[in-house]
């Protein structure tokens, strides 16, 4: 069970109401900065951990900077998040560019901004060396493992999704990189989304592992860095249960020490993409009842709509 408390008292927040125009976003700066503190402290075990913070979850400059100053980098897919996170002064190294079916302007822009790029298809590899004239000193991976694993509700089934680099793709891009000369190697996966049994994300950990291993034994190259993704879920309802962390945190850990260390892997920085997690349950959408209607069902007109909260009508949230 999970119970939605609101920042503030009923009185202090029609009086909020009444002096700004409605609707507005009313987001809890304090708890924001405590769980991205927790999110933190609970992988401190993992070597170099940070949270690319997804900018689409919630792309709100004041938000980028709380989050910045708690490590947190920004995860981006697009030319408008990479301009967002410049001017919200997260460094370069802690922008990683996440993006799919990128044209050449993004991927140069990426580049010149000194963003760690990952490519979501082989032939990105073709795209970026065109667009930057060269290969990057970094690169990552975005891994798709098709039949080898099965989706969740809102990302699908992987082999019907269009993100990421298939099995057969996967050691062969390395290898081509490795050959350009690329010298920094990263290995990424999304496969969920707003999931909150927390051993599907201990399951992906497994799987990017295991991938590290292989792609050391069939390249030799040593992976630096796993990129988990975001997808980590919050309960919308007040049936569902938030994601038992601190078991994912221990499940990884164990992983880790079972896979990556007898394997030469370690140290290997542990990084996650998370978005919605971090914000989504610190964000308040305050909007006024126009009308109260009575009809063959009744119906709360608000002054927000659609524009304002889409996920009602793409969910059923
Ligand atoms: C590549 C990528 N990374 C991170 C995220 C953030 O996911 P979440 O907000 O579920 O953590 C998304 C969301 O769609 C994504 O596509």
């Amino acid at each position: 069970m999970s119970e939605k408390t609101l920042p503030m008292g009923h009185g202090d927040l029609l009086e909020l109401a009444y002096q700004l125009p409605t609707p507005f976003y009313l987001y809890d700066e304090k708890a924001i900065v405590d769980n991205a503190r927790q999110f933190n402290q609970l992988f401190s075990w993992a070597p170099g951990f940070r949270n690319y913070f997804a900018v689409k979850a919630c792309p709100n400059p004041t938000i980028l900077k709380l989050l910045a100053k708690e490590g947190f980098g920004a995860d981006c897919s697009s030319l408008p998040e990479l301009l967002l996170s410049k001017a919200s002064g997260i460094s370069a190294e802690r922008i990683m560019f996440t993006s799919n079916d990128t044209p050449e302007e993004e991927f140069l822009a990426a580049y010149e901004l000194g963003a760690i790029i990952n490519l979501d298809d082989i032939t990105h590899i073709e795209t970026l060396e065109k667009a930057i004239g060269k290969v990057p000193e970094t690169i990552c991976f975005r891994y798709n493992p098709g039949k080898n694993r099965t989706g969740n509700a809102i990302i699908g089934n992987p082999v019907e999704a269009k993100y990421g680099l298939t099995d057969e793709q996967i050691v062969e891009s390395y290898r081509i990189m490795q050959e350009k000369g690329v010298k920094h190697f990263g290995l990424h996966t999304m496969v969920a989304s707003n999931e909150l049994d927390g051993s599907y994300i201990v399951e992906t950990a497994r799987m990017l592992f295991d991938l590290a291993v292989r792609i050391k034994k069939e390249t030799g190259i040593v992976i630096e860095f796993i990129d988990m993704g975001g997808g980590i879920g919050i309960p919308y309802r007040p049936d569902q249960d938030a994601m038992d962390l601190q078991m994912v945190s221990d499940g990884m850990k164990a992983l880790y020490d079972e896979i990556i260390v007898p394997a030469g892997l370690d140290p290997l920085q542990i990084v996650f993409e998370c978005g919605r997690v971090i914000t989504g349950p610190y964000g308040y959408l305050v909007s006024k009842v126009l009308h109260v209607t009575k009809k063959y069902k009744d119906y709360v007109g608000l002054d927000a709509s659609m524009a304002d909260l889409m996920r009602p009508a793409l969910y059923g949230a």
